[in-house]
């Protein structure tokens, strides 16, 4: 009897081991042998790279040798092959739901219908997403998308901030907008979309990958499957070409915790591209406040400290910040910003300059031009992510960030492109310097300007 005890246990451990096994093996998802590709010189790495921005058509803001963002995923979506992964923390482009809109809302339809007609032309669709009850991720589901849930609350008591597509695992977007009518009209965005670009963009599948394996889970794992290790990070770039023009470049992701061996985490990317700066760092972010808030407020100074250390150690650098005034910036976010210009003076020969970006109000009291960019360019480089530089966000939210680095050349390379976007933002009259003592009333968001 009790040997037939015994076995049963036996039978039932490796049963579950079995299964185990199988359940391990069937999360990783295998689609060709990328790796391979990527060791015999297979993937492409001469890739096209386009900047897209949305710019409400009620600003006076011209778009600088960039493309519209509607057009560019438009473009995107035709060039899909064989898979279209998306992670966004919305999804809100049908919005036929919401009364005043403006006309370019119906963009939002026309992505949301080209999207549903993938099917047709056998074309797989994968979304992550942080919603449990989204009528169009629904409408997704009956057009043949599949959609994996990551329970972002679960995991970090955080948010699903991340914003990316991978399109055939070779071309690929990361940037500001999520998938909202608002960003494909109202709202201000950048992001930044690169073609035929397999060697990198393997990589970025492999976050997805990440992601689509935690659907529904409580719990991280302790360790990762190695299939998930980075291809690239801060100390190992991929060599590239980007229009011709030589360049290197890496992702970093957020939280920590979703970093698996080798991965670089946003704030190291963060931090590596502020510090090789020589001459300037431009940031134009909508919330800068160095506060972690949980159960109680905390100075959070991983990235206040590194603006610091740059300001002070490096000789004469530039640094502007270009922060959006609006009803979600924190009064607190001001005391931060004059702290960080106390520190040049004239014996430290730096310079910090701040900026707020103000939205416009439309007659019926909506906001229009909220300047959503999350990017930072220096000489060197450019960090184009997905968060706000708030604490909260780097610790608890997921996000993910390009770094792309370039040799000067004659005002042709993306570096160099996005400064030209920085500063045409930084010059027009939508931007005001902050004066002292003035207490802009941001959640007033006036138009007129009333700092
Ligand atoms: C968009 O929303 C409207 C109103 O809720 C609905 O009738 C329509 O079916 C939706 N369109 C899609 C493509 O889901
Ligand atoms: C899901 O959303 C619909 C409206 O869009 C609402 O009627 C329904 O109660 C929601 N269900 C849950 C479980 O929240
Ligand atoms: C997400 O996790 C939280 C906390 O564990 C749980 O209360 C909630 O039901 C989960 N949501 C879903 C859709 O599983
Ligand atoms: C990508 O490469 C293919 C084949 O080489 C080419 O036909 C296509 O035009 C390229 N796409 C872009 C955006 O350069
Ligand atoms: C901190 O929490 C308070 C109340 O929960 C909220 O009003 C405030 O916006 C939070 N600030 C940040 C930085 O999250
Ligand atoms: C992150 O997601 C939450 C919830 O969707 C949203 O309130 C917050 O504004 C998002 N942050 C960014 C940077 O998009
Ligand atoms: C730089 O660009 C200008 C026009 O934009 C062109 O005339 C000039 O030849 C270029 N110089 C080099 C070195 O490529
Ligand atoms: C690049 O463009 C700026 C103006 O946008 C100009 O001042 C500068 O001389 C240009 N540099 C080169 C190398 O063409
Ligand atoms: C790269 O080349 C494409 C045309 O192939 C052009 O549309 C785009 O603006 C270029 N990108 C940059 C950053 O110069």
């Amino acid at each position: 009897m009790k040997s037939q005890h015994k076995c049963i246990v036996i039978f039932a451990l490796v049963c579950c081991c079995a299964v185990l096994i199988a359940l391990i093996f069937s999360a990783v998802d295998v689609w060709g042998d990328d790796e391979d590709d990527i060791a015999d010189g297979k993937c492409s790495s001469a890739c096209r790279v386009v900047l897209v921005e949305n710019i409400p058509e009620d600003l006076s803001i011209p778009y600088k040798d960039t493309v519209s963002l509607a057009a560019g995923l438009h473009d995107l979506l035709d060039q899909a092959h064989r898979s279209v992964e998306i992670v966004s923390p919305w999804w809100a482009l049908n919005s036929t739901e919401y009364e005043s809109k403006p006309p370019q809302a119906k963009q939002g339809e026309i992505l949301l219908h080209q999207l549903m007609s993938l099917q047709s032309r056998s074309v797989s669709l994968k979304v992550v997403s942080g919603l449990t009850n989204s009528s169009e991720l629904r409408v997704l589901t009956k057009s043949g998308a599949e959609v994996h849930y990551l329970n972002m609350t679960a995991l970090m008591k955080g948010q699903l901030n991340s914003s990316f597509w991978v399109v055939d695992r070779k071309h690929m977007y990361i940037g500001s907008a999520g998938m909202d009518w608002r960003s494909l009209s109202t709202m201000k965005e950048l992001g930044i979309i690169i073609y035929n670009c397999s060697c990198l963009v393997l990589d970025l599948h492999k976050i997805f990958s990440l992601y689509w394996q935690l659907e529904y889970k409580e719990f991280l794992p302790s360790t990762w499957s190695k299939k998930l290790n980075a291809l690239y990070n801060r100390d190992n770039n991929l060599q590239l070409h980007l229009n011709d023009t030589e360049a290197k470049a890496y992702y970093s992701s957020s939280p920590d915790v979703f970093c698996p061996k080798d991965r670089t985490k946003d704030l190291e990317a963060i931090n590596r591209v502020i510090q090789k700066a020589e001459t300037f760092i431009y940031i134009s972010i909508t919330n800068y406040l160095p506060m972690l808030n949980r159960s109680q407020p905390k100075y959070w100074s991983r990235i206040d400290n590194m603006l610091r250390e740059a300001l002070i150690l490096k000789k004469s650098i530039k640094v502007r910040l270009l922060i959006s005034c609006w009803e979600q910036t924190d009064p607190l976010t001001l005391n931060f910003l004059w702290s960080l210009k106390a520190l040049c003076t004239e014996s430290v020969r730096c310079s910090v300059e701040v900026k707020f970006f103000i939205p416009q109000k439309q007659s019926n009291g909506h906001l229009y031009g909220v300047n959503h960019n999350k990017y930072m360019v220096t000489d060197r480089s450019v960090y184009i992510g997905n968060l706000n530089w708030v604490g909260n966000e780097f610790v608890y939210s997921a996000g993910v960030g390009v770094v792309i680095s370039q040799q000067v050349k004659n005002n042709s390379t993306v570096v160099e492109r996005m400064k030209a976007v920085f500063e045409r933002d930084w010059h027009s009259h939508y931007s005001k310097t902050i004066q002292p003592n003035k207490i802009p009333a941001c959640s007033m968001h006036t138009a007129s300007g009333s700092l």
